[in-house]
């Protein structure tokens, strides 16, 4: 099948392993709108990775690190306006406003179409389509999906062969006729005859767009990150997050799309527990996912499933079992050093993508936080001459590192398993510098999704904006459900009533969790990190009865005592400030909440009004 694509220059040129018509008329369709120079079929290998690196060096889009420091690994620098997810240029085109609710950006399908249509036509001119075949999930297990990306950047094939199951194996799987969604990327800059490429091409206008009723997602004018990798958030999360509710509309159990890391927790009697915790982007899931337990827990092993995204359904015992879509970490750069997280150090050793951390002058990387003291010296990631004087970072905010999961020297043996691992507990948590106690337990499901709902976090690098506002982030996932909120809070409710109904004793517990509490000089007062083995051990503890705590206002919370705190020293009076509950803070707290639930008034499930209720009597009381 070489023919020429109608009104295109390039060829098709479908390999004769790819038997799916349907998905090849497709190819062709986007092919003749985007008009690329030429069409490249990604199978996958470890050749066509090393090749497409080597352009990408040619080009000028990446620079090969010094191989005897850090072996077949690069570093891209984006262009300076495009660093982050774009949250405002995001959009979940429903049928309905309704159906995307107040949260997300919504425009009608077919008006997003035809401007869409207008941007894309002719998008890829001069360059070349990628086709980018993946699985989210073992290949050809019951719970995973397949997509296919057509994008014109090699940045993008690249990393979703780290991020993703991607290549040959994928149209095997797929067959004649398999389901797929199809994702369209383009960096939007197209270009003419004779005219030079910049290294990170991307446009000043950007649209992330989602179709849900037709699974279909369309990505222009940026070539970073979540707004470019869509077997991630745009497929994992909002795409996903719909297909689990509307399994559950159509009658069937529903499943569960979420932001969270899993992890496996065993203690020294061989007990192994897993768990799934979300965080807002930026606030510790890769780092909680790789915990390394202080060396006074002997004998307590944490090992990785997931680091930034679960997909969760109810087994036939009724427990949730939660699989990792991802293949790969796309993990924040800075911070990270061998004393916070040793594993995810080792875990880029090697075979790694850097994006936007500096280059040292022997050809290695370096980000604010690895070290103590900076280099004398360093490329900073915009290309330029920097000393620890020049007053600005080296290292973007939201610079990343891709690596393969298999690289983690923690991975969980189940890592990959296709049954998933049964979930023992669900913690949420926000970046609160005020307010937000260590950890509190839900007395109940209803009262860990209100927990959940109300979550608040100050806003990081991740996202494109101000940093450190505190807004509301419910379940994490403020930026990533593909539909109505309130409909997703009720989703949450029912998960629970149905394994309630199937086995009591499988329903998850739910925690909120805050490291992030500052003392009066703006430092985090509690150390974090490997020290968050203590909150976990005392959750463990209390879902096999064995921890104390004392009921508040808002759930239960360990008392000093009901922590482990061999190896280090926290006083009572540390611990105070991070635990304490200022009921005038609290007071205000609920005003949001109020604010947010009449944001969300339509669908809102009366359940989380009754459990407001309650709140605020046992808080006036
Ligand atoms: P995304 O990939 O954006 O979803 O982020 P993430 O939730 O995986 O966050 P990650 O673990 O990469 O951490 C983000 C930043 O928070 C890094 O700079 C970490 O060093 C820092 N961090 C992580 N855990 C802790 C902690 O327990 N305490 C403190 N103080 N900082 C932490
Ligand atoms: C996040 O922002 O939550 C990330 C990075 O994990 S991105 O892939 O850009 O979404
Ligand atoms: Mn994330």
């Amino acid at each position: 099948m070489n023919q020429p694509v109608m009104g295109g220059v390039a060829t098709l040129n479908v390999p004769a392993y790819i038997k799916h018509q349907k998905l090849i008329n497709w190819v062709s369709e986007i092919a003749a709108l985007t008009k690329p120079a030429r069409i490249y079929w990604c199978d996958g290998s470890q050749d066509e990775y090393d090749r497409l690196c080597a352009e990408m060096v040619a080009a000028g889009t990446m620079k090969k690190l010094n191989p005897e420091k850090r072996p077949n690994s690069y570093l891209a620098c984006s262009d300076p306006s495009d660093v982050a997810r774009v949250e405002d240029r995001t959009y979940i085109c429903s049928a309905t406003k309704e159906q995307a609710g107040p949260t997300n950006n919504w425009m009608a399908p077919a008006e997003m179409r035809t401007t869409l249509n207008g941007l894309f036509d002719g998008c890829m001119a001069g360059r070349t389509l990628y086709v980018v075949p993946f699985s989210m999930g073992p290949l050809g297990s019951p719970i995973a999906h397949i997509g296919v990306e057509l994008s014109d950047s090699p940045y993008v094939a690249v990393n979703m062969r780290i991020m993703t199951r991607m290549g040959k194996a994928v149209y095997d799987v797929l067959g004649t006729d398999g389901e797929f969604v199809p994702c369209v990327h383009t960096v939007g800059a197209p270009l003419s005859a004779g005219q030079k490429d910049v290294a990170w091409p991307c446009n000043p206008t950007k649209y992330i767009v989602h179709y849900p009723e037709t699974r279909e997602i369309w990505s222009y004018g940026s070539g970073y990150g979540g707004n470019a990798l869509l077997g991630k958030k745009c497929f994992a999360l909002r795409i996903a997050s719909n297909m689990g509710h509307q399994e559950a509309q159509a009658g069937g159990t529903g499943w569960l799309a979420e932001h969270m890391l899993i992890l496996g927790v065993e203690s020294p009697e061989g007990k192994k527990h897993y768990v799934a915790a979300a965080f807002p982007s930026a606030c510790g899931k890769t780092n909680f996912a790789m915990l390394i337990p202080p060396a006074s827990f002997g004998g307590w092993k944490v090992t990785t499933i997931g680091d930034d995204i679960a997909w969760i359904k109810p087994g036939a015992d009724g427990r949730l079992y939660a699989i990792n879509p991802e293949a790969g970490y796309f993990g924040v750069a800075p911070g990270t050093n061998t004393r916070t997280n040793s594993n995810c150090m080792a875990s880029m050793n090697e075979n790694t993508i850097f994006t936007n951390v500096a280059l040292t002058d022997d050809g290695d990387v370096w980000w604010e936080g690895l070290t103590k003291e900076a280099p004398s010296h360093l490329i900073d990631w915009q290309g330029k001459d920097w000393t620890p004087a020049s007053g600005t970072k080296a290292a973007h905010p939201n610079a990343r590192f891709t690596v393969a999961a298999t690289q983690n020297p923690v991975i969980d043996q189940a890592w990959d398993d296709p049954a998933g691992v049964p979930i023992s507990a669900f913690i949420f948590g926000g970046r609160r510098s005020t307010t937000v106690p260590l950890v509190t337990e839900a007395r109940n499901w209803v009262e860990g999704v209100y927990m959940a709902a109300t979550m608040g976090s100050e806003t990081t690098a991740a996202a494109a904006g101000q940093m450190g506002i505190v807004r509301r982030d419910p379940f994490a996932m403020l930026p990533f459900i593909g539909y109505n909120m309130s409909d997703y809070f009720q989703h949450w409710l029912n998960m629970g009533k149905k394994i309630e109904a199937m086995n009591p004793a499988a329903l998850p517990k739910i925690y909120c969790v805050n490291w992030f509490r500052t003392d009066a000089e703006g430092k985090f007062v509690w150390p974090g990190f490997g020290d968050n083995m203590r909150v976990l051990k005392w959750m463990l503890e209390r879902i096999e009865g064995k921890a104390g705590g004392t009921e508040n206002v808002f759930g239960t919370t360990p008392n000093f005592g009901d922590l482990n705190w061999d190896g280090i020293d926290f006083t009572q009076e540390q611990f105070d400030t991070i635990t304490s509950i200022d009921k005038d803070a609290f007071n205000e707290e609920l005003k949001l909440h109020n604010e947010l639930f009449e944001k969300l008034a339509y669908h809102l499930p009366q359940e989380l009004v009754e459990t407001k209720a309650t709140l605020e009597k046992r808080l006036a009381a």
